[in-house]
């Protein structure tokens, strides 16, 4: 089937940032959040990055326009009838997902879509809480979604092959690189990253390097865009931490253990960026 419109539900730091990507490609992009002030700031969100990307010069303000005009933002349900894709960037946990699927499933036609951004739940999990387990796949986004190229797009035990292909064709329209992933934890790209950023906690704990150190030596060793510990405080070191349990819950390696140092850091709420404390202090 064609997509036109979309529904996103979750206009957090990814939500709002896959709705803003869709909206710039055209589609007519519903976004979802719970409540009118969550809601509100996801959508200054994407109005601050846009409103950037005119002063850089990387954006008409025309674009701009056209861009805030396909969206709407709601806490409505019942808005999002007309969509024919719906992709979920909600909380990580696996009742809430599906108590949300069940209520888009209520409003939206039999042919729509959905599909989760998760980046460690199983997705055939989470396609077995619906009603159309055939029509259900992952598209993984990464952080910052308007700046970074890749989508995984990935397989659940029961999508269909139709559906992965309008997932593919969806994530190529709005400019981005899909990538075939199966469901296994992490799909490919944090199957690699996480055991990568575990081990530079190891090294420093074992005394290998500062962070400073560490991180420049993999960013101009390397040619990364951001050494390990400020791409974990970008992350969010919660985060880094409940993907490793789920990796390490699924494939029982070490190299999938969360380190204690992790565990310690986020215990006294040192988080990362978000929190203006983790492996560097941020200013807030
Ligand atoms: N509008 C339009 N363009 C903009 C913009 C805006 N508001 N803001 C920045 N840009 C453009 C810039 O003009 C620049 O373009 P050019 O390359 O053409 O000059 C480009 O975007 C990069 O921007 P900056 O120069 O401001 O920033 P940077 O060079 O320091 O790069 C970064 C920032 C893209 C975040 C880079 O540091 C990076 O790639 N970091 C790694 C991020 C990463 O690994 N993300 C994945 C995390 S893991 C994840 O998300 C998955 C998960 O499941 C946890």
């Amino acid at each position: 089937m064609s997509v036109n419109t979309v529904g996103v539900l979750g206009c957090g730091l990814m939500g709002s940032g896959i709705a803003q990507v869709s909206a710039s490609a055209g589609f007519k992009t519903y976004v979802l959040e719970v409540n009118d002030s969550a809601l509100q700031k996801g959508m200054g969100r994407i109005e601050k990055f846009l409103a950037d990307g005119v002063a850089k010069g990387k954006l008409s303000a025309q674009g701009r326009d056209t861009t805030i005009g396909h969206l709407v933002g709601t806490t409505r349900y019942a808005d999002l009838e007309a969509c024919e894709l719906i992709i979920e960037a909600i909380i990580e946990n696996v009742e809430e997902k599906k108590k949300a699927y069940a209520q888009v499933e209520a409003v939206v036609g039999a042919d729509c879509l959905i599909a989760t951004n998760t980046s460690s739940l199983s997705v055939t999990e989470l396609a077995a809480g619906t009603k159309r387990p055939s029509q259900f796949g992952g598209l993984h986004f990464f952080n910052p979604v308007p700046l970074m190229k890749l989508v995984e797009v990935v397989k659940a035990l029961t999508t269909s092959a139709q559906t992965h292909e309008a997932l593919v064709d969806y994530a190529r329209a709005i400019g981005k690189e899909p990538i075939a992933a199966p469901d296994r934890g992490g799909f490919i790209v944090n199957r690699l990253l996480v055991p990568y950023l575990l081990d530079a906690i190891r090294c420093l704990d074992e005394g290998l390097g500062t962070v400073e150190d560490i991180d420049k030596g993999m960013k101009l060793g390397c040619g990364y865009p951001m050494g390990p510990f400020t791409l974990l405080d970008f992350v969010g070191l919660d985060t880094t931490y409940f993907i490793a349990n789920i990796l390490f819950d699924e494939f029982r390696e070490t190299r999938f253990a969360p380190p204690p140092l992790l565990k310690r850091m986020v215990l006294a709420g040192h988080l990362g960026k978000k929190s203006g404390k983790g492996f560097y202090e941020y200013s807030r």
